[in-house]
């Protein structure tokens, strides 16, 4: 932009129509607003530069515009190729006192329908900071770790001094890392050590990110300390769950209009995102069947009264298939050719290794055509239709727009007082995953109760001493689950 704002979105006239839905998304997002307040004063973000990369929602503009109104500098990109909201995105750009002519927002790289290059390009712009000695950022709020992975892959091949060949990589999106790296590092051999070297910590949303995270800290890998947003108990047990139980149905009518009630639908996986589905999906009247790997959550799938059983047992007769396992292969290429005519298929898990995407284009004679974006048919040389969503990337973002505000009003609590936490107290986080602190996540929860008209039982003392708490909390031991 002229001023040197630098952004790149899809279409900046949007910035009004995003203004006004940001405008009634605050309202539903108490917890938010009440950190504004309580932190508008002492500004403990002040001096933070955070890179976020996490689904650039109407929701994600009210936690970035927190996030700077208690002080810090922001740049922001997607998660996902498919998840922009294009009015969203053009909102942040121009921000609440510029113009569309005069954009005076944050530096947003965001657009809905990225290329794979586009996207890694985008994550690249959002961790290059203008006017700082390393060029980085100092915090990172991530959601599915993939800026935090661009940062270690690059100090690792920076050590290991060369880069792996683009030819073999194992994926086309391995492939565009190694480019986006091999550019970088010929620019700057030096580049992602001396950007890791500033950053205090990141701050992670998600389940997929979070085991990325733990891995790395069992191999001796993680370069700076995490906090574990998605365990809070705020976090997974009302985002994954009552999040995926609004916004899974609401894609799937977006996308097809098909009458769930009386459907047979298969939800992969009963994790948080599981059980928020099958609840989603039996309140429409759909025969819910679950299938899992875990004896535990198998059997709580029984006791609320849902069959359990193989997806070899029901492929060939089932109408909707989802995967919520953040796991791979789950629906493969030959599961696929088996299923009925117009059956659906979708996943909400993070990463688009649940549903064989490339199998079933290399599936003999079958043919893939565009019905709207985000909504493929694929037809097998017998005439049957497949109807694949969001081409097997996350289909509550890529076909409605996630979760609604009120439920990521907690969500955005904790990251926003995750990012607090790692940047004011870095003496009390060396390098390692944690998660929220309980009073924390206990204090998101208590923002939350008025707007709802809860009328919350206050402990008298001698009950408190009797259960061993404070009467101002916390109230339940670390390992209690809710
Ligand atoms: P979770 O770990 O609570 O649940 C996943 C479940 O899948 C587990 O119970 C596991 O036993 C089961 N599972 C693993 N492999 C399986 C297989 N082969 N067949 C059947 N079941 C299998 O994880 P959570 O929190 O439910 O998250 C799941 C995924 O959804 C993650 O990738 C997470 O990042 C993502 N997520 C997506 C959201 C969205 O808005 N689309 C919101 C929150 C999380």
């Amino acid at each position: 932009a002229a001023n040197g704002h630098d952004f790149k979105v899809a279409d900046i006239s949007l910035a009004d129509y995003g203004r006004k839905e940001i405008t009634l998304a605050e309202h539903e997002m108490p917890g938010l607003m009440a950190i504004r307040k309580e932190f508008a004063a002492s500004q403990p973000l002040a001096g933070a530069r955070i890179m976020g990369s996490l689904h650039m929602t109407v929701q994600t503009a009210v936690l970035i515009e927190t996030l700077v109104a208690l002080g810090a500098d922001v740049r922001w990109v997607s998660c996902n190729i498919f998840s922009t909201q294009d009015h969203a995105a053009a909102a942040i750009a121009v921000g609440p006192n510029g113009t569309p002519d005069n954009p005076q927002g944050i530096p947003v790289f965001a657009w809905k329908g990225e290329t794979l290059e586009e996207y890694w390009w985008c994550t690249e712009q959002a961790l290059t900071w203008p006017n700082t000695p390393t060029g980085g950022p100092n915090m990172i709020l991530d959601d599915g770790g993939d800026a935090t992975l661009l940062v270690h892959l690059g100090v690792q091949y920076e050590k290991d001094g060369k880069v792996p060949a683009v030819e073999t990589a194992e994926s086309d999106e391995h492939r565009v890392i190694l480019q986006t790296l091999h550019r970088t590092l010929a620019e700057n051999p030096q580049k992602w050590t001396q950007l890791a070297s500033e950053i205090r910590g990141v701050t992670e949303e998600t389940t997929t990110g979070v085991h990325r995270l733990y891995e790395m800290q069992r191999d001796g890998e993680l370069l700076f300390p995490a906090i574990n947003v998605n365990d809070a108990v705020t976090k997974s047990k009302f985002d994954n769950k009552y999040g995926c139980r609004h916004s899974l149905i609401d894609g799937i009518n977006r996308a097809t209009d098909v009458l769930i009630g009386g459907k047979t639908a298969v939800v992969c996986g009963y994790g948080d995102v599981g059980k928020g589905c099958a609840e989603s999906l039996r309140g429409q009247g759909a025969r819910v069947i679950i299938t899992e790997i875990d004896p535990i959550c198998a059997l709580q799938a029984a006791m609320d009264g849902y069959q359990v059983t193989t997806l070899d047992d029901v492929v060939e007769t089932a109408d909707i298939f989802i995967t919520t396992t953040g796991n791979k292969d789950i629906i493969m290429a030959a599961d696929m050719a088996k299923m009925k005519h117009q059956a659906i298929v979708g996943n909400i898990g993070h990463f688009d290794n649940e549903i064989d995407m490339a199998g079933l284009a290399k599936l003999p004679g079958i043919v893939k055509d565009e019905v709207k974006p985000q909504v493929h048919t694929w037809t097998h040389p017998d005439g049957k239709v497949l109807i694949v969503l969001s081409e097997g990337r996350l289909l509550n973002l890529g076909n409605a727009t996630g979760h609604p505000s009120f439920v990521m009003s907690n969500s955005f609590a904790d990251q926003t007082l995750a990012q607090i936490e790692l940047f004011t107290k870095p003496d009390e986080y060396p390098t390692d995953v944690y998660v929220l602190p309980k009073h924390l996540d206990e204090k998101v929860a208590r923002l939350h109760l008025d707007a709802l008209g809860v009328k919350l039982t206050t402990l008298r003392p001698e009950q408190a001493s009797y259960i061993g708490v404070q009467v101002e909390g916390p109230y339940k031991p670390d390992h209690y689950r809710y």
